[in-house]
């Protein structure tokens, strides 16, 4: 008597098998299957070897963007300063930061300097955002140069790395001009006489120096064409390049062999 008693099934005992069969039959379903690809710890039977633990990473949309291993260096803060990675997350701030900005910014002559003049006094976080899209811009323009010198010093331009140190050249530049552009739109004295200093110094350029120089203006002097010119060139062109090289120069660190060895 006493032993069928002991061995009946408490309920919780009962709860707990029925959700373990429950789980079992959804975790041998197809769609369950088709969602978590082989690898994945949600999977049924996972278990934590290398070969899984590779899937893991292959099978995932985010973690493939990840080596399956890396160099034990390559993860030290102190080789790369993580001055790449730090560009990359101020372009992401860039990016969010400028959206922003965009709901509140007309470009032309007659608005801009007063719409940047209302987002700093009257609209809520105006005066944080602009700044932070500003110095965050100061900020790419140095990390990038930096970037640029520690792949330098590691020796990390030569071969396999040199394609990928041409295309850092091109996202060098891609900065460079993102921040100049930029500089116009607030359409201010400062931003009036540096444009002008610039595209007077391209108007320099041999044989073709006016046909240069208009094109930038929009026009033979600076106005609400070259505005709108440097508008469409900071928020649309020069990002989209600029996307389209960061994922070319992202893919190549990968397929060069990962960062470069230790010095
Ligand atoms: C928007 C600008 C740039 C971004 C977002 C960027 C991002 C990155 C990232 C995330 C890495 C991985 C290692 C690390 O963080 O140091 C890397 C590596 C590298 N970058 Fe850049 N980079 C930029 C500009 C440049 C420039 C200007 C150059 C050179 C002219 C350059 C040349 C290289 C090279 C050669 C590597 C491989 C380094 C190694 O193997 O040690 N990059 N970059």
């Amino acid at each position: 008597m006493a032993k069928s008693i002991q061995d009946k099934p408490t309920l919780a005992e009962r709860a707990a098998a029925s959700a373990a069969t429950a789980s079992d039959s959804v975790q041998s379903s197809q769609v369950w299957n088709s969602i978590f690809r082989p690898g994945s710890v949600f999977r049924k039977g996972y278990t934590d070897s290398p070969r899984n633990r590779s899937y893991v990473i292959m099978n995932s949309v985010l973690y493939h963007l990840h080596p399956v291993k890396v160099k034990r260096h390559a993860v030290k803060v102190s080789y790369t300063l993580c001055l790449g990675g730090l560009s990359f997350f101020l372009f992401i701030i860039l990016t969010v930061t400028g959206i922003f900005l965009m709901f509140f910014y007309r470009p032309t002559a007659a608005a801009a300097w007063q719409d940047i003049y209302t987002l700093q006094t009257s609209v809520t976080f105006g005066l944080l955002v602009r700044n932070m899209h500003r110095w965050g811009a100061h900020l790419m323009v140095l990390s990038v140069f930096l970037h640029m010198a520690r792949v330098f010093y590691h020796g990390a331009y030569k071969a396999p790395r040199e394609f990928n140190w041409v295309i850092g050249t091109i996202l060098l530049q891609m900065t460079l001009l993102l921040s100049f552009t930029g500089y116009l739109l607030p359409w201010d004295q400062l931003a009036l006489w540096a444009v002008t200093v610039g595209t007077n110094m391209m108007g320099y350029t041999p044989v073709f120096g006016d046909q240069v120089r208009f094109v930038l203006l929009g026009g033979k002097v600076i106005g609400t064409d070259t505005l709108l010119r440097w508008y469409v060139l900071h928020v649309l062109l020069l990002p989209f390049v600029t996307v389209i090289f960061m994922a070319i120069h992202f893919w190549r660190v990968r397929k060069d062999g990962g960062i470069s060895g230790p010095l």
